[in-house]
């Protein structure tokens, strides 16, 4: 059994993307030693409300056990119900050097153009990394862009072992499987994200009017062929989207539409994304009507993570010289 480690932030409004791209492949793989982790001291480290934050906590949990993550098997936590991610953030600080964090391409672009910008924001990377050492995770299902935060956790792992004597295992990223990246429906060439505008990106929470209204109204190409080609990243993404959802090949899906035009394939994606939608929106609503349930299951996961995380911590209280 591998040990794993997921973190993801409670920030922004879940959408299709974090669902195939993410947390179908969490949820599929979910075994005993997985931890699941909502990040939200992460989410401090910009400008942010605190009764949101609250609730989008909540949120993203109920969004995680309705795409099927099971608390019987595995451990959802919230990060600051686990004092110990803290504790080791700031042993890990002083292993850390400013170098080597000035050079995250995270913080610069998270940086750029704030008028001022969080300590905390430019120490996230090291917060991360104790989110994955003190479960002693062998591996860390990421996206591509936290690639760099992984090896900064190898780097100061290797750094604490070799200083202090062997004490973390050294975490393996791993990526999903490619075409696992869902595209924004206006802006075609980048990936579906919280940050773009609402018009492109289907979130889990829209109505089911919503997401056929946003599909419908997707860019695509000139011409009317439904087929994927270079210069027609539209329909491209589209015929991608439509195979994630109904598992047919893209070759298939163009047989199926060839001759026809863009308006009967878009009705027939969005009825096969709202399809796939209809079951996980529909738990989501039913654990939305007993939120203290939800919050039971994240008090419980708490405790379990904390097992782990009080162990680790005693090792490394012990190795840094601090009295019992
Ligand atoms: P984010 O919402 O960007 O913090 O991402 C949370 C998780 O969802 C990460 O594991 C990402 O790899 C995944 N994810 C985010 N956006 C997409 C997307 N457009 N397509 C596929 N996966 C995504
Ligand atoms: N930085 C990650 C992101 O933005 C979230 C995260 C925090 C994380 N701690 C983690 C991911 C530990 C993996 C492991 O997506």
């Amino acid at each position: 059994m591998h040990r794993v480690l997921s973190g993801i932030q409670p920030s922004g409004d879940p959408h299709i993307g974090n669902y195939l791209g993410a947390w179908l492949r969490w949820v599929g793989e979910q075994v005993p030693g997985h931890f699941f982790c909502i990040v939200d001291q992460h989410a401090i480290t910009v400008p942010y409300d605190p009764a949101d934050l609250r609730q989008r906590t909540v949120d993203l949990a109920t969004w995680l056990l309705a795409a099927g993550l099971d608390p019987e098997v595995c451990t959802l936590f919230v990060q600051s119900q686990v004092r110990e991610h803290t504790e080791l953030a700031w042993n890990l600080n002083c292993v850390a050097t400013m170098g080597e964090l000035a050079r995250m391409t995270q913080f610069k672009e998270k940086s750029e153009g704030r008028e001022s910008v969080s300590v905390g924001l430019f120490d996230y990377p090291v917060l991360q990394a104790a989110d994955i050492l003190l479960y002693q995770a062998e591996q860390v299902p990421i996206g591509a862009d936290q690639r760099q935060h992984v090896e900064l956790t190898r780097d100061l792992a290797a750094r604490f072992n070799h200083r202090f004597g062997d004490t973390f295992t050294l975490p393996q990223p791993t990526f999903p499987a490619v075409g696992a990246r869902v595209m924004d429906l206006q802006l075609v060439d980048k990936k579906m994200s919280k940050s773009l505008g609402p018009a492109g990106t289907l979130l889990l929470n829209d109505d089911e009017a919503t997401t056929r209204k946003k599909l419908l109204r997707a860019v695509t190409d000139s011409g009317s062929q439904v087929r994927a080609e270079p210069d027609k990243p539209g329909v491209t993404n589209l015929l991608d989207l439509f195979a994630a959802v109904t598992g047919a090949t893209v070759p298939e899906l163009e047989d199926r539409y060839s001759g026809k035009g863009y308006g009967d394939f878009k009705g027939d994606l969005a009825e096969a994304v709202n399809g796939v939608l209809r079951p996980l929106r529909e738990r989501h609503a039913e654990l939305s009507d007993d939120p203290e349930a939800v919050t039971d299951i994240l008090r419980l996961g708490a405790t379990r993570a904390r097992e782990v995380a009080t162990t680790t911590m005693q090792t490394v209280r012990e190795r840094l010289g601090f009295l019992r």
